[in-house]
């Protein structure tokens, strides 16, 4: 019997270390440990062997019973154990969800802006944001001392320099590099010195629009536009178109909208005219081409420009622009 002892305690030894599931675990101690197991079997015999052998017996296998319960106790807990141990990966926890960010809203609405044009034949032209006053007023014939400059409060990075109050100076800088037809639109940031309030911000984005070639109309300014207006806005929505002056465009016009949020009974958005200002535009003034060396005589053309931030605005019903640059995602994950 001895022998038979010493073998059921390595065969239990080598067993549990082959142990890594619960369901084992209980296999393991109804073999050894259960009212029928091994040793529970082992003390059966006990019973006939001769009384003088019975107490060393009975001392070996109350040990054998106690190391594989022993054993098993081990097992237990470390099976246990292991996924609460802090350095060691505990894959019972939730899972953490990844964070999934979105198209910042300014971002989306150039893109779709951006889309509408090139579906209609434009191009995409970029310009630098700190400009010189040349190519930010001169060209576009704002002459020096002009009160026209008062439009635009201007930051001065250096006597020369300055960021670009808008995004037309790239106009000037798209027809010196090339000879007509030119047709092109500009996304971009802009800077005006402003105080920052629901309604104003020092800086913004625009998209300029810019369409030279022999014989282009204001009607086709028009057929344009309202077909851009259409398209982004929806085809029921009112606008109209109502003179006005910019120093590089003649005729010069700003196209209006029905207002978004009160649908033209007037509201703090409109300043209850009913009606929002969407977009400069009109035909390019001769005086523009003689700048960048385009014969006026030959060629006619048509430019644009639009505030992003206005218009995404409209489009979404935000009553305060700062939100645009407040980063939070509680507003940004709506869109
Ligand atoms: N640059 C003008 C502005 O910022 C908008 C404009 C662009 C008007 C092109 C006419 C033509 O207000």
């Amino acid at each position: 019997m001895h022998s038979e002892i010493a073998h059921t305690r390595s065969q239990a030894e080598s067993e549990v270390a082959a142990v890594s599931t619960e369901q084992q675990l209980e296999e393991f101690r109804i073999k050894y440990l259960a009212r029928k197991g091994a040793v529970a079997e082992l003390f059966e015999r006990l019973r006939v062997v001769e009384a003088s052998m019975k107490p060393a017996l009975g001392k070996l296998l109350n040990e054998l019973r106690t190391h594989v319960q022993s054993l098993y106790d081990q097992k237990q807990s470390s099976l246990y154990t292991t996924s609460t141990k802090p350095d060691e990966l505990d894959l019972t926890l939730p899972g953490r969800s990844k964070f999934r960010g979105t198209i910042h809203p300014l971002t989306q609405t150039i893109n779709e802006i951006k889309s509408i044009f090139l579906s209609m034949g434009f191009g995409v032209a970029d310009g630098p944001e700190i400009e010189d006053d040349y190519h930010n007023f001169e060209a576009l014939n704002f002459p020096a001392d002009h009160p026209a400059r008062d439009m635009q409060d201007t930051f001065f990075v250096s006597q020369r320099a300055l960021l670009r109050t808008h995004t037309s100076p790239v106009q000037i800088r798209v027809m010196e590099q090339q000879a007509p037809p030119v047709r092109v639109i500009i996304p971009g940031k802009v800077y005006r010195n402003e105080a920052i309030s629901a309604r104003s911000l020092f800086q913004f984005h625009q998209i300029e629009g810019l369409y030279v070639d022999k014989g282009v109309t204001f009607s086709e300014l028009k057929g344009t536009l309202v077909s851009f207006i259409k398209q982004y806005y929806g085809s029921s929505l009112k606008y109209k178109f109502r003179p006005t002056f910019f120093p590089f465009t003649e005729p010069s016009a700003d196209i209006y909208i029905t207002c978004f949020i009160c649908g033209g009974k007037g509201c703090k958005m409109c300043k209850q005219g009913g009606w929002l200002e969407i977009l400069g535009c009109g035909m390019v003034d001769p005086k523009v081409f003689k700048f960048v060396g385009y014969d006026p005589e030959v060629y006619s053309g048509y430019a644009f420009g639009m505030g992003i931030e206005r218009i995404a605005a409209l489009r979404y019903g935000i009553d305060d622009l700062r939100l645009f640059y407040e980063n939070d995602v509680r507003f940004l994950s709506q869109f």
